[in-house]
C-alpha cells in the first residue's frame, strides 16, 4: 500500500524486549513507550495506525491493570488504531477481555517475531482500507449537500428530492422544527436547473400580516403612505429562481387566495398596481404544524393545500432516525472542532449512549448546538455525557423480561450503535460485533436498517 514508512507504535517496559521488537519490525517506523504516560504521549505525538501493548506494565508488572487502563485510553484518544495485545501464556482471560474492550487481536508472549510482523502488516493494511473508506463516506452521504444521515425514512425522502428536484412540482416539506426542513429547500433548489439563480426564502410566521403581502408581492410607488418607490416583492425578486415559503401553515387567510390565485395563473399583481405580471418560480413550502387538522379547523384552505402539496416529503424526527443521532453528532464535533482549533476530539461511550437515548426534542437543531458547546467548552479531547450536557443513559429496564425480545432488542441497538460508530463501514462494523459481513447484512436486513432482501448464508 503507502510507501512510506509506517508508524508502529511498541509499548513494552523490558529493554531487551524493547530492543529486539526495534529490530524485527525496522520495516516500520518504529517508537518506544516503556509505560502508560510515554506511550499516550508518544500516541498524541506520532498517531500510529498500529500499536502492540504489553499488558503488564510499571508500575504493576505482575498485573495487567496499567494494561488494561492504557487500552482504554489508547482506544478512547485513537479509536481507529488497531491495538496488538501481547499477554503471558496463562493470561487467557485478559486476551479475550482485551478484545472485548476494542483491541485489535492478541499474541501470547514469547511472540514469535516473524508471525507479530504478519500481524502487524495486516493491522496497518486494515487501517489503510479502512481509512480510505471513511475519506469516501466523508465525500458525501447523500447528493444532497449537508444532509447527513443513514436512516432509511430520510434517505428515502432524500432520495425523492434528488428525483423532483428537476421538474417544476411544488414541493411541501412537513416536519418538526428543527429537522433540517430548509435544509431540504436548499437542496432541492440547488439541484434543479434553477441552481444559478436566486433562493429566496420568506418566514410566514415572522413577519405581520399587515406587511406580508407587500413583502410578497412588492408594491408600486406611492401604494400607500411611505411608499416612496417602487419595490419588488420576495416572488418577483425570485424569478427564474426558486422561493421557499417558510411557515406556510401561518399564512392569513386574505393572503391564502392570493397565493393560490398566483399558483394557478403564474403571475402577480403588486399593491397599488394594475399589472398582470408573470413570474416564473418554483415554489417550495414548509410547515411543522398538521395542515390537515388547520384545513379541518378552517384555517387553512383545502384548495391551496392541494396546489401546494404536489410533491410532500415527510422529514422524521431525530428520535425515530436510527443512528443518527450519534452519526450527526460525531459530524458537528468534527465541524466544530476544525472551527475551534481542537483536533482528534472524540466521544466517550457514555456520550454516546446518553445521545442515544436522548428524545431530541428540538431535533438536529438541538443536537448540534448541544456538541457545538461541548465542544467548544471541552478541556479534554474526551467529550463525556456529563460535557454533552446530557443524562447518562439508564442501562437497566426491569420490564423486559422475555429473552427472545431482550435479546433482539440488545442486538438491534448493538448493530445501530456500531454501525453510526463505525460511519457505515460494513467490513469493521461486522468486525467490531464479531459476526460474518453476510450475517450483517441480514441482521441489518431483519432489523429494518436496510432494504431488499436478506442474505442467503446466514451461518
Ligand atoms: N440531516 C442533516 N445533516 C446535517 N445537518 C442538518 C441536518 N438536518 C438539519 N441540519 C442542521 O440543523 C439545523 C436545523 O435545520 P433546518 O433549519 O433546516 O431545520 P428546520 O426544519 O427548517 O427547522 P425550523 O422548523 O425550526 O425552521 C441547521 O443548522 C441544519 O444545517
Ligand atoms: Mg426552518
Amino acid at each position: 500500500m503507502s510507501e512510506k514508512p509506517r508508524t508502529l507504535l511498541v509499548v513494552e517496559d523490558d529493554p531487551a524486549l524493547q530492543k529486539q521488537m526495534r529490530w524485527a519490525f525496522d520495516q516500520n517506523e518504529v517508537v518506544l513507550a516503556k509505560d502508560r504516560e510515554s506511550a499516550v504521549a508518544a500516541l498524541r505525538r506520532h498517531e500510529p495506525a498500529v500499536i502492540t501493548m504489553d499488558l503488564g506494565l510499571p508500575p504493576e508488572p505482575d498485573s495487567p491493570n496499567e494494561g488494561f487502563r492504557l487500552l482504554g485510553e489508547l482506544l478512547s484518544l485513537a479509536p481507529n488504531a488497531k491495538v496488538i495485545v501481547l499477554t503471558g501464556q496463562s493470561d487467557r482471560s485478559h486476551a479475550v477481555r482485551a478484545i472485548g474492550l476494542g483491541a485489535y487481536d492478541f499474541h501470547e508472549k514469547p511472540f514469535d517475531p516473524e508471525v507479530l510482523s504478519l500481524a502487524i502488516d495486516r493491522a496497518f493494511r486494515l487501517y489503510d482500507l479502512q481509512e480510505e473508506n471513511r475519506r469516501l463516506m466523508d465525500k458525501g452521504q447523500s447528493d444532497l449537500v449537508g444532509i447527513v444521515t443513514r436512516d432509511p425514512e430520510m434517505l428515502k425522502t432524500c432520495r425523492t428530492v434528488e428525483k423532483v428536484a428537476n421538474t417544476n412540482a411544488t414541493v411541501l416539506i412537513l416536519g418538526e422544527s428543527g429537522t433540517g426542513k430548509e435544509l431540504l429547500a436548499r437542496g432541492t433548489h440547488n439541484l434543479s436547473g434553477r441552481k444559478s439563480e436566486k433562493f429566496v426564502a420568506i418566514n410566514c410566521a415572522a413577519i405581520p400580516e399587515t406587511l406580508l403581502e407587500s413583502e410578497l408581492f412588492g408594491y408600486e410607488k406611492g401604494a400607500f403612505t411611505g411608499a416612496t418607490k417602487l419595490t419588488l416583492g420576495k416572488i418577483e425578486t425570485a424569478n427564474g429562481g426558486t422561493l421557499f415559503l417558510d411557515e406556510i401553515g401561518d399564512l392569513p387567510g386574505a393572503l391564502q387566495a392570493k397565493l393560490l390565485r398566483f399558483l394557478q395563473q403564474r403571475t402577480i399583481e403588486r399593491v397599488g398596481g394594475r399589472e398582470e405580471i408573470p413570474v416564473d418560480v418554483r415554489v417550495v413550502c414548509a410547515t411543522h404544524q398538521n395542515l390537515t387538522e388547520l384545513i379541518s379547523a378552517g384555517k387553512f384552505r383545502e384548495d391551496l393545500y392541494y396546489r401546494l402539496a404536489e410533491i410532500v416529503l415527510k422529514v422524521p424526527p431525530l428520535r425515530t432516525r436510527q443512528g443518527d443521532p450519534v452519526l450527526l453528532a460525531h459530524v458537528f464535533m468534527k465541524k466544530y472542532g476544525v472551527e475551534n482549533r481542537k483536533a482528534s476530539l472524540n466521544l466517550m461511550p457514555d456520550a454516546i449512549s446518553a445521545i442515544e437515548a436522548h428524545q431530541w426534542p428540538g431535533n438536529v437543531r438541538e443536537l448540534e448546538n448541544c456538541i457545538k458547546r461541548a465542544v467548544i467548552m471541552a478541556d479534554s479531547n474526551s467529550l463525556s455525557a456529563e460535557d454533552v450536557g446530557l443524562k447518562q443513559a439508564d442501562a437497566h429496564d426491569d420490564e423486559a423480561f422475555n429473552l427472545r425480545i431482550v435479546r433482539e432488542s440488545a442486538e438491534k441497538l448493538a448493530v445501530v450503535r456500531v454501525l453510526s460508530r463505525v460511519n457505515g463501514n460494513l467490513s469493521k462494523a461486522a468486525e467490531m460485533l464479531g459476526v460474518s459481513r453476510p450475517t450483517l447484512y441480514h441482521m441489518m436486513y431483519r432489523f429494518g436498517l436496510k432494504d431488499g432482501e436478506p442474505a442467503q448464508d446466514r451461518p
